[in-house]
């Protein structure tokens, strides 16, 4: 059934925080773009009614996004409402009424994953599973047992092919455009292997803490939060082979492929931070200790990478919003003083602005043989009318087109690799608010010739420049 389109969407947890920052803004740029028609079932137990969510759904729009007021409308009369409790086959039942004469509706497990497996168990009662794709959320587990056991209880009703493991990175139009750039490209194509490349580098940094989310995160922490997925998935679309076709299975082959060759991380090669302050948020113990930062390094044991050290750095409360990689090339043989040559880089941005750049030595004015870096800078700003992340997975998982999700192979992988540090117990370092993470790190994590802080500009030096 894989190119049929969803022809229902039932999406659980329709009171929850996701609901209301993503899914409804999501939902509605859906509907305004037209590939939204069928029925859209909310699902939570919050004793409301079909006009509270409706109110809240509006209320989600004036705060995210802006209301578009006939998508609006017309959202609104696609959506239905089920209250019940997960545990009671009744809620599975209205479910299937409120989905009418749908026969191929996509079930989105916006929920805590300690409830997928109840919740998957009762669509396969109720008899709505068969004909459906699920999309489920991250965290997917919380290790490599529990991703293992998770996935035993999706495929115990669902075929692979129709389980979508949902990571919002990948809908970001960014991380696309870095495997587009890759391959269109014969001159960056010829330089991402280890005869090239000395190190590479991807840093997400948030200049804000954990917003509120302290009961969620302090369970969690930043490895699992963004490195396992988001992190791991944007290194694979640097790393990966170029894939035979373009498919969804063939581009996921290589990405598996790519985290294959990855050893299990070495406690040496880990450092975890906490931010002086995270001990006093609301939902966190007090003697936590929870990453808010992590840095790590790693390598690629293929015919293309071997010997090139990976560097991933991740963390709240640092100087600036961004995602960044640097893929630094070797230092080239010289007849010019060494003072001064800095390698050559690649740089790719993936946020806040989308930035593929390289840099290069040019001489400087005078006389010496001395030079300065310039960077050669391709921008791409943000399109009017892109699709925001949430939207082109949502859609794309309605559309059968599983290119963008995790496959359980996939998932699987990535967790056998953080799963030693994350059972290791190391050391968590204290950092302060607004700086590069701990000290620890430069005794420890430092790529040759050094971490690359990414440099953002306020909106107000752009619009000066
Ligand atoms: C989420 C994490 O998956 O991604 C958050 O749970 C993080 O902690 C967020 O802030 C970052 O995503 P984006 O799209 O805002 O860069």
């Amino acid at each position: 059934m894989n190119n049929l389109q969803s022809d229902a969407l039932v999406f659980f947890g329709a009171t929850g925080d996701l609901a209301y920052k993503k899914i409804f803004p999501s939902l509605q740029a859906m509907v305004e773009r037209g590939t939204l028609n069928g029925p859209v079932v909310g699902v939570a137990k919050a004793g409301w009614n079909l006009d509270q969510l409706r109110a809240r759904a509006l209320d989600s729009l004036e705060k995210h996004g802006g209301v578009d007021r006939a998508a609006f409308d017309k959202l609104s009369s696609l959506l239905r409402f089920v209250d019940g409790d997960y545990q009671d086959p009744a809620t599975f039942s209205a479910i299937r009424r409120e989905l009418g004469a749908s026969v191929h509706p996509a079930h989105y497990l916006a929920i805590p994953p300690v409830l997928f497996g109840l919740v998957v168990e009762q669509l396969g009662k109720a008899g709505v599973a068969k004909g459906a794709r699920v999309i489920v959320e991250k965290p997917f587990g919380t290790d490599l047992a529990s991703a293992r056991a998770l996935n035993a209880i999706l495929l115990g009703t669902f075929e692979e092919k129709d389980i979508f493991r949902i990571d919002h990175y990948l809908g970001k139009r960014p991380v696309n455009s870095m495997f587009y750039a890759r391959f269109a490209n014969s001159f960056l194509e010829a330089l991402l292997n280890r005869t090239h490349v000395e190190s590479v580098q991807i840093t997400m940094a948030e200049d804000f803490g954990i917003q509120g989310r302290g009961a969620f995160y302090d369970q969690t922490g930043t490895i699992r939060d963004v490195v396992q997925n988001h992190l791991f998935q944007v290194m694979t679309n640097l790393a990966m082979e170029p894939p035979v076709r373009t498919d969804s299975e063939s581009v996921r082959d290589e990405k598996v492929k790519v985290l294959k060759a990855i050893a299990p991380l070495s406690a040496d090669h880990v450092v975890r931070g906490q931010f002086r302050g995270y001990k006093s948020e609301k939902g966190v113990a007090q003697d936590s200790k929870t990453e808010t930062f992590a840095a790590l390094r790693l390598e690629i044991n293929s015919w293309r990478w071997q010997g090139v050290p990976f560097y991933i750095r991740a963390g709240k409360s640092l100087p600036v919003t961004c995602t960044e990689m640097l893929i630094r090339l070797r230092r080239p043989p010289t007849i010019f003083p060494a003072d001064g040559l800095k390698p050559n880089h690649l740089r790719f941005r993936i946020s806040p602005d989308v930035t593929i750049a390289q840099s290069m030595m040019m001489k400087s004015r005078d006389s010496e043989m001395s030079g300065d870096e310039v960077e050669l800078v391709a921008l791409d700003g943000t399109h009017p009318n892109e699709m925001d992340a949430y939207e082109r997975v949502l859609h794309d998982a309605m559309a059968g087109d599983a290119t963008l999700f995790a496959r359980e192979d996939y998932a699987e992988e990535a967790w056998r690799i953080v799963d030693p540090v994350l059972k290791a117990g190391t050391p968590v370092y204290e950092y302060e608010p607004g700086t590069w993470g701990p000290v620890e790190v430069d005794r420890r994590l430092v790529p040759a010739d050094g971490w690359s802080d990414p440099v953002v500009q306020k909106p107000a030096e752009v619009r000066a420049a």
